[in-house]
């Protein structure tokens, strides 16, 4: 998908497509690890900032109160020595309570003017100060986190001021956010080590799968992943070994195909080599000495003046090339035979099988052939040749007494059966041997026309099975 278009066309939002970008320049392992670094900084961060936020409010309104508490209390301690204006036991009353309570800064009795008539410090802050005011603006500047708090003391006789600090609690506080922040850094160590191993043990069979998808990619079929565990990168490794399997067994059987087709054809050449020699035979031993009896007899023909002798030779011509011309159409049948091309398949059958009865009177050989037209003619000559075969195997190899061959269309396909009650044979072995040309030159014709031949075989004889789809325009050697 573009990441944007120019012009007037649509707008794709970039910012997808720049994440994926920049997410996929980093190895898996990186971005693992990226993540969980993150997710543990983000929230330990988060945890420290909350559970600082919560102490230290919890802090400021602890110690308003405690301020509060301490300062009424001794609101009512200092209320009889102010009343018997004993100024003496007002500053002792104020230095032990300024003693006594921890992150006690000062405490101050002033008048409602504002006159400080008795105070004390912690630090022992001997700096006078006339008024609560100057007093308080002072030790805020002095002291960080001062808390004051003032009430009245009965009966009207002023105020009293206690003022607390926080810098203890606050330094507490900051302890345990030190703490926190490094248990956070522990974690993220300990995040990062897991994440790492995640990955190694994540990464490790990928890797793996990878380097062998490379091995067979370079056409080392052996390569095997190796399967490590029963998860998805497992059932992964598996699923890729499966495929190659696949991969090596196919290679293995179009090897094979290829090794048997060169064979057959080696098979096919000499076979049209002997056929070759034996026409040159025929034509030299049959027709040529058939016609050199002729020219003899022609000859002869020729000197003579006795008709008996005429009579003669004109006999011997006639005989001689009547047998000429039986041989040549003989030949000439068996090279092709004509009455496929001008009758059709069923013709061509009636008149093969006839001859087969001739040549094997031993077995019962009849022929049923069931077809409303004609086919094309590739079809006609595979189906032909393929029964022509079928039968010549049952005459030299079978032993059977009877063969019957069925033609007949079947749901688009024409589909012919030569049967015997032969002996049988194992067609695997056979075809797997390699020495099959028969057999091999059956399949291939049926094949290329896209159908299929199977041969079922056993004690009781044996059953050839070719289907060919009619609709085919694939051009089959004769
Ligand atoms: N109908 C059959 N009954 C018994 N055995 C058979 C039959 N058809 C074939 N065979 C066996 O299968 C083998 C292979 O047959 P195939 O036709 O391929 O070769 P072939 O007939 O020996 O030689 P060619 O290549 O000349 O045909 C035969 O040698 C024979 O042993
Ligand atoms: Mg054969």
């Amino acid at each position: 998908m573009p990441a944007a278009t120019s012009g007037k066309g649509v707008l794709a939002d970039p910012w997808p497509d720049r994440f994926k970008a920049f997410a996929g320049r980093f190895s898996v392992r990186t971005k693992i690890i990226g993540i969980v670094l993150m997710l543990t900084t983000i929230l330990g961060l988060g945890i420290t900032w909350q559970v600082r936020t919560a102490m230290s409010t919890l802090v400021e309104s602890e110690l308003t109160v405690r301020a509060e508490t301490i300062a009424l209390e001794v609101a009512v301690h200092v209320a009889d020595p102010i009343a018997e204006r004993d100024t003496a036991g007002v500053v002792s009353i104020l230095d032990d309570a300024v003693a006594s309570h921890l992150d006690s800064v000062f405490a101050a009795v002033s008048r409602a003017d504002g006159i400080i008539i008795a105070r004390a410090f912690t630090d022992g802050d001997g700096t006078p100060g006339a008024t609560l005011d100057e007093v308080l603006a002072r030790k805020a500047d002095e002291v960080p986190g001062l808390h004051a708090v003032s009430v009245p003391i009965e009966p009207d006789a002023g105020l009293l001021t206690y003022g607390m600090t926080d810098t203890r609690l606050e330094r507490t506080v900051d302890g345990v956010t030190l703490q926190l922040l490094l248990t956070t850094l522990l974690v993220g160590a300990i995040g990062v080590l897991a994440a790492t191993l995640l990955t190694w043990l994540l990464t490790r069979p990928i890797v793996d799968l990878v380097r062998t998808t490379h091995k067979v990619s370079q056409g080392d079929l052996s390569a095997r992943a190796a399967v490590a565990a029963e998860d998805e990168i497992g059932t992964l490794a598996e699923a890729f070994n499966s495929m190659v399997n696949e991969l090596e067994t196919s290679r293995a059987v179009v090897a094979e195909t290829q090794q048997l087709r060169t064979r057959l054809l080696e098979r096919l050449i000499d076979a049209q080599e002997e056929e070759r020699k034996r026409i040159a035979r025929e034509l030299h031993d049959g027709v040529g000495q058939s016609l050199t009896s002729i020219m003899l007899a022609a000859g002869l023909l020729e000197q003579t003046e006795i008709p008996d002798e005429r009579d003669e030779y004109t006999a011997r011509i006639r005989e001689a090339s009547a047998d000429t011309l039986k041989q040549v159409r003989r030949l000439g049948r068996e090279l092709r035979p004509s009455v496929l091309d001008d009758l059709g398949l069923a013709a061509a059958l009636d008149r093969y099988v006839a001859e087969f009865r001739l040549r094997c009177p031993e077995i019962t050989a009849e022929v049923h052939c069931h077809l409303p037209d004609r086919l094309s003619p590739t079809i006609e000559t595979t189906l032909y040749r393929v029964v022509q075969e079928a039968m010549t195997n049952v005459a030299r190899h079978s032993g059977a007494r009877t063969v019957s061959v069925l033609i007949g269309l079947r749901m688009g396909t024409v589909r012919a059966i030569v049967e015997d009650n032969g002996n049988g044979f194992d067609p695997d072995l056979k075809r797997a041997s390699g020495e099959s040309v028969g057999i091999h030159g059956m399949i291939e014709r049926v094949e290329l026309l896209g159908g299929r031949l199977d041969i079922e075989s056993s004690d009781h004889g044996t059953t050839v099975y070719a289907e060919v789809p009619i609709s085919v325009n694939t051009a089959a050697p004769t």
